[in-house]
């Protein structure tokens, strides 16, 4: 082998240890690299949803009914009972908010008898207090309630409106559409709004019809994986089960949306909210409360002020977790936390009064032997003795038990 080839196999080497190096550089750097490769593919590349978004929205409570002095005297609850302190900033108004006709320069226009000091003035409002505004448009002729325009064939235009405003999150609803493909339809906002000129979270609200978990990550910061939530135990539960399937596809910028919280609106007991509220958080769904958040009640505030909880939705690992046993109407739901923690939500789906429910480490990815501290996240007490190998619950009928696990060095 003459001295050149010498040298030339050398940079061969080198250039194989690189990429080796790369890679394992890569995979060790786990989600921070998928975030990063998250903004490079969106292409809103906005730089939001971190994690999943906190706040509330006015539709499960309030549906066509709001005014500005709804939104604005929410925003000041947000503050005044902590929530905001919390993480929960986004002030969000769903449908109805609009004049059913554009002006004469085909621009949207607050509705004059329900918003009359318009939207600009809400969201100056909103950013005094610290907070974010959402707002609702549509990707077809009109909106759901059909009270407003949509925004099919406007996204330009409409996606300037709102950056003018000062807008900060769009929800993107799917009703009364030209039939076309919402993977066609969706991403004509997402350039829109890239184009607007202001980092707009953008919140595809396409109910899951074209599977949106497999493209929605290059297109916005979260998308619906179900038809509406109601405030039922039914309807909430099926939603988590429907959003569970694309837990792979969950990401930090990008994430499964089950649909909003209905905690405190009184279609559920405590134990039923609970469950709704720690499912919500462990399957990184966003946290937007849908009650009145003027007039919470005590319960209410216990539920979804639950620091612990809200700790595993925000984590940055930012990993959605997966049911990873189901006995009858016993489930184990577990998911990577950072740390080398882990979060398990524990529960009884059904009718049975009490069942007993047995996590082996295997079931839940700690190696076997792994000495572990247990957490319990709505006893706020650390169980006394470090468990091996398995942790056991008994569970209330509709309730679970929430337990963060750590491995102690
Ligand atoms: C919508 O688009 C997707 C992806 O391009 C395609 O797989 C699907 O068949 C389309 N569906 C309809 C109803 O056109
Ligand atoms: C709520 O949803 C459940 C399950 O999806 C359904 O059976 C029920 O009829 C709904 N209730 C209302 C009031 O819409
Ligand atoms: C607050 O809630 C109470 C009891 O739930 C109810 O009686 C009252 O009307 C509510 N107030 C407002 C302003 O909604």
């Amino acid at each position: 082998m003459g001295r050149k080839n010498v040298g030339e196999m050398v940079v061969v080497l080198v250039t194989l240890l690189h990429i080796w190096l790369v890679c394992v550089t890569a995979s060790s750097l786990g989600n921070i690299n998928n975030y990063e490769e998250h903004l490079r593919r969106n292409l809103l590349a906005n730089g939001l949803g971190k994690t999943p978004p906190m706040g509330w929205n006015s539709w499960n409570h309030f549906s066509c009914q709001i005014d500005e002095k709804i939104i604005r005297q929410t925003a000041d609850a947000l503050v005044s009972t902590g929530l905001s302190k919390l993480g929960y900033t986004y002030v969000n108004i769903d449908d109805c908010w609009a004049e059913l006709n554009r002006d004469n320069k085909g621009n949207l226009v607050g509705k004059k008898s329900t918003f009359p000091s318009g939207i600009k003035a809400l969201a100056d409002y909103v950013h005094s207090k610290g907070l974010k505004l959402g707002i609702y448009s549509d990707a077809g002729y009109f909106t759901c309630s059909k009270k407003m325009p949509g925004s099919l064939g406007h996204e330009f235009q409409d996606a300037k409106t709102f950056a003018s405003w000062g807008i900060d999150y769009l929800k993107y609803d799917n009703c009364n559409n030209d039939g076309s493909n919402s993977t066609v339809r969706y991403p004509v906002m997402t350039r829109a709004l890239a184009k607007a000129g202001r980092p707009i979270f953008f919140s595809l609200c396409e109910w899951g019809q074209m599977y949106p978990a497999l493209w929605g990550a290059k297109v916005g910061n979260s998308w619906r994986t179900t038809n509406d939530i109601n405030d039922s135990w039914e309807s909430m539960i099926s939603r988590a089960d429907l959003n569970e399937v694309y837990a792979e596809h969950a990401r930090p910028g990008g994430w499964n949306d089950p649909d909003m919280l209905e905690v405190g609106n009184g279609g559920m007991t405590k134990n039923e909210y609970i469950v709704h509220f720690s499912l919500w958080a462990i399957s990184k769904a966003p946290l937007l409360l849908g009650c009145d958040v003027r007039n919470v009640t005590k319960e209410t505030m216990e539920i979804v002020s639950n620091k612990e909880v809200i700790a595993v939705n925000q984590d940055l690992l930012g990993v959605q977790a997966k049911k990873v046993r189901m006995e009858g109407d016993a489930e184990i739901w577990a998911g990577p936390l950072s740390g080398y923690r882990v979060a398990v939500v524990f529960l009884n789906r059904g009718p049975q009064k009490h069942i007993d429910i047995t996590a082996n480490w295997n079931d839940i990815g700690i190696p076997p032997k792994t000495v572990v501290q247990a957490r319990d996240l709505w006893e706020h007490k650390t169980l006394k003795t470090p468990f091996v190998n398995k942790l056991r619950a008994t569970v209330e009928s509709h309730a679970c038990k929430m337990y963060v696990l750590k491995p102690v060095a």
